[in-house]
């Protein structure tokens, strides 16, 4: 038999071979938690879309935090609901509204896990969109003063890590120069560089209650068409100044993150959002997919993309399957 041809089974032959030769690892670290915290008392309600997903009130916090920490989750990512809402949005920069007092608790009883605050108004706007607006035009300089307020408010009550997903241009330029500004030159920025205006986020808008009441979010969020935008966006939240860059959604936009992971320097994030996560938990609810094995799969997927952390509404159980094995 003279036939030539490569013997790539060598090297998958047992368990332990293949490990000796694995490329691409899941850590604890990787994983950034999102935790929902609403105005109220007594509140622990599940998002329907998202089982084993739940707005808490601050009085209720803890039952999840101590359950993060046993888990060995390292840093979680903060939304707020506030129980009232305007045409600003000024419950996003209340120096007591609601995330800046579930930081302060947090960072208080648990001072080892990192607090990422999510940047944004459409939360606690009246109209559900990211910015200012003015008939139907959604402004983009006037969102910039109420989102870098935003942020110094985050930042004094304790976030280690300020994430804005506004998708507004300069808010990366107008936040850096608000945080130095008000002392918080070591506060870093995980910027929504890359964000797409996509269908995968409705079940947060459940979630946070934050879905846009007129119109859609296309005049600000990417088209999921297009890959060459992804380079300029990500460019210009470099040169203003972002720390992380955030890729949004996660599995429809794995080239992107190999793009961006192989452009730029700098700590790649990859959103893996709640329609992803509400897909994978329908499909293991019918008894469709093996929930545990589709999991680890999306998220070493993710890993091999070029993502270097995860913010994952998976990350509590993948974390106690880590643990398992
Ligand atoms: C706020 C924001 C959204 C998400 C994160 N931050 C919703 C949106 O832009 O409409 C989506 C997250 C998810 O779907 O898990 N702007």
């Amino acid at each position: 038999m003279d036939l030539q041809f490569k013997r790539h089974r060598r090297l998958r032959q047992n368990a332990t071979m293949r490990s000796l030769v694995r490329e691409n690892f899941i850590r604890l670290e990787d994983f950034i938690y999102p935790i929902f915290v609403i105005e109220g008392e007594n509140i622990k309600n599940e998002i329907s879309s998202m089982p084993g997903i739940y707005q808490f009130s601050l009085d209720r916090l803890a039952e999840e935090m101590d359950e993060v920490q046993s888990l060995g989750i390292k840093s979680v990512l903060l939304f707020g609901i506030p129980a009232q809402k305007d045409e600003c949005g000024t419950g996003a920069f209340h120096d007591h509204g609601i995330v800046q007092e579930a930081t302060r608790f947090i960072k208080e009883k648990y001072p080892e896990i990192l607090v990422v605050a999510d940047t944004c108004l459409c939360e606690y706007t009246s109209h559900g969109h990211c910015g200012m607006v003015e008939g139907d035009q959604i402004l983009n300089d006037s969102s910039l003063k109420v989102l870098t307020d935003t942020a110094v408010s985050q930042a004094k009550a304790g976030a280690d890590i300020i994430a804005p997903s506004n998708m507004m241009d300069g808010f990366v330029a107008a936040i850096r120069q608000g945080l130095d500004e008000a002392g918080f030159t070591h506060i870093p920025i995980m910027s929504y560089a890359v964000k797409y205006a996509s269908s995968f986020y409705g079940p947060f808008r459940e979630a946070a209650d934050g879905a846009p009441q007129f119109g859609d979010r296309k005049t600000y969020q990417m088209d999921p068409a297009n890959r060459h935008e992804a380079f300029r966006e990500a460019h210009s939240d470099i040169e203003e100044g972002a720390d992380f860059l955030i890729v949004k959604p996660g599995m429809p936009y794995l080239d992107i993150v190999r793009d961006v992971r192989n452009e730029f320097h700098v700590p790649v994030v990859i959103y893996n959002v709640s329609g992803e996560f509400s897909m994978v938990k329908a499909a293991a609810a019918n008894g469709w997919i093996e929930e545990q094995a589709v999991v680890m799969e999306m998220l070493t997927g993710m890993k091999r993309a070029g993502a270097d952390l995860i913010i994952t509404y998976h990350a509590k159980d993948a974390a106690r399957w880590l643990q398992e094995n």
